[in-house]
């Protein structure tokens, strides 16, 4: 996988992908429409004075350099956010994020200790997990550390949200509990995700389908 900091990516800096690679050279990165910048005059650049260090640098014909599309391609970036107290919910965090990047999403598993608050602002997704606490029957909450997680937590109202957690026998007030916590701070959560074992199930990743869609 790419930088994970990195959203957008030039077609010009992957060879062979889309077409006759240009990158490299002084037409690198012109966009085929930009008629501001003159395309040499016969298809083939001077020699003289373009090199790549190896010796003189043979352009490829222009009608290529100008025909090949410079498309630049924003890659969408998700954030998985987790608290875990025994390790379910962060192989959870792990499943969803795989999951992500399989669909092409540039993905940070990260746990709530280890989240860089500034990378949040620029995520597409933001997806926020916690196992759950409580009573086993009654009064679930999401623990202390994923609370001030969310304290510390700037606001953070560009991302879609979707909410996780994992537990034994009820969730209850656990996910209305995260949403209040989130309150102001995020988007409405879209979408809310619960496993005993933390995997991710057939229902799940059709929702999270829906959810990027
Ligand atoms: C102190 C404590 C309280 C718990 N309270 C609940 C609860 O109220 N409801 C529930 O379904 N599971 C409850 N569980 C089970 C955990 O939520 C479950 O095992 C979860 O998957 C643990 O996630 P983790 O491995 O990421 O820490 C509790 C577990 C502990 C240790």
């Amino acid at each position: 996988m790419r930088a994970q900091s990195e959203s957008v990516v030039s077609a010009s800096h992957r060879e062979g992908l889309d077409g006759p690679i240009v990158g490299g050279h002084k037409y690198a990165g012109l966009h085929p429409l930009d008629r501001s910048q003159t395309a040499p005059a016969n298809d083939r650049a001077p020699d003289s004075n373009v090199t790549d260090g190896t010796g003189p640098l043979r352009m490829p014909p222009a009608s290529l350099c100008w025909l090949d599309p410079v498309q630049e391609r924003t890659v969408k970036k998700a954030i998985v956010v987790y608290r875990s107290h025994s390790g379910v919910t962060r192989r959870y965090g792990e499943e969803i994020g795989a999951f992500l990047t399989a669909r092409g999403i540039a993905t940070q598993v990260v746990s709530v200790g280890e989240c860089d608050m500034a990378t949040l602002a620029d995520a597409d997704y933001l997806l926020l997990g916690c196992w759950t606490s409580g009573l086993f029957v009654i009064r679930q909450h999401p623990d202390e550390p994923w609370l001030a997680f969310v304290r510390e937590m700037p606001a953070t109202l560009r991302p879609s949200v979707a909410l996780f957690t994992t537990y034994q026998l009820r969730t209850g007030s656990q996910f209305p509990k995260m949403r209040a916590a989130l309150a102001g701070k995020t988007a409405s959560p879209r979408l809310e995700l619960k496993s005993r074992d933390g995997h991710l199930s057939a229902a799940d990743e059709r929702n999270l389908e829906q959810f990027l869609a």
